[in-house]
């Protein structure tokens, strides 16, 4: 379908910077779009998202996600001194905020209701969820995009850096096949938008061994008798390597940091039951850092 007429900023729309919404594309042709209104709009293949509450709805279908009625569970988890604040994240948001640099235009996919770091001054950071309730809650992006990794509505080599906070492992399918398909479209997808010498940070739990061995075992069966239970497949780190190294552009290169605490710190694993709470040396995931920088 195709809109003639008079390009018109709807007040939605004023609340993104100029200068990022620039940079938006459709998430399928991945060339600008048009916007009328409400309605945003690509001539090329057709594709319509709309403006509400402040969220940019870029994705087909905007169905309801896992997220939408956990945001506020995640927002507590958050807060500074909570276990699972204490559990990782503390030392991966300091790393991350040491390589944040005023300037830079950060994406930040599956970002939840809240950023877990401060950016420092004009540093702008994109929002993208699927979530629509975990998107609109978050106060703390300039721009709030309704998408998928799978489908980035960015122009190409558009940002400084793209990051994920655990949120690979909850790109699943209704199989381990499918699955790996969204992640590798993901990675494709992450590797399209960074500009030359960019960075990708995935902060993941790798699985040991033997969980690894047991998941993949269970994982589809489980899958399809409680598919809204199990919304999570954790990546065996050889196996995100050999994803990112066919997926990633040629010469990206990566560096890996592992997050070690005492095996007596008591935590919630799960964020959505934080009254589930295990000590370190039952848990069968090392918090990781898989940081790529791409070619110049
Ligand atoms: C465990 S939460 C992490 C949220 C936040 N990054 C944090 O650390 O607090 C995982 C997030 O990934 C998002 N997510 C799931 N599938 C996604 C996809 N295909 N593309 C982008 N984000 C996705 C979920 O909606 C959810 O908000």
């Amino acid at each position: 379908m195709r809109y003639q007429g008079k390009h018109l900023h709807h007040k939605n729309l004023m609340r993104i910077p100029s200068h990022i919404e620039k940079l938006l594309a459709c998430p399928n042709a991945h060339l600008p779009i048009r916007v009328f209104e409400e309605r945003i709009v690509c001539d090329q293949c057709g594709f319509e998202g709309q403006m509400k509450d402040g969220v940019a709805i870029m994705m087909e279908s905007s169905a309801t996600s896992y997220f939408d009625d956990k945001y506020e569970v995640m927002q507590a988890g958050h807060e500074g001194g909570s276990p699972a604040w204490n559990f990782g994240y503390k030392q991966q948001v300091r790393l991350f905020e040491s390589y944040l640099k005023p300037g830079m235009t950060v994406l930040d996919v599956g970002c939840g209701p809240t950023l877990l770091y401060q950016p420092p001054k004009n540093c702008s950071v994109i929002g993208l969820e699927p979530s629509f309730n975990s998107i609109r809650a978050n106060k703390n992006v300039q721009v709030r995009l309704q998408a998928s990794a799978a489908g980035i509505p960015l122009a190409s080599h558009s940002v400084d850096c793209v990051v994920c906070f655990y949120s690979i492992h909850h790109m699943v399918g209704t199989s381990i096949s499918d699955t790996r398909t969204n992640v590798h479209c993901a990675l494709k997808e992450f590797g399209r938008v960074l500009r030359n010498g960019g960075e990708l940070f995935i902060f993941e739990m790798t699985p040991m061994y033997f969980f690894a061995m047991f998941q993949n075992l269970l994982w589809n069966q489980a899958r399809s008798r409680i598919p809204n239970l199990l919304d999570m497949y954790f990546w065996q780190g050889n196996d995100l390597r050999n994803a990112a190294a066919k997926f990633l552009p040629t010469g990206s290169l990566l560096k890996i940091t592992v997050f070690r605490d005492s095996v007596f710190t008591v935590f919630p694993p799960v964020f959505s039951l934080p009254w589930l709470k295990i000590p370190r040396f039952l848990y069968p995931l090392t918090p990781k850092l898989y940081q790529w920088k791409m070619p110049n």
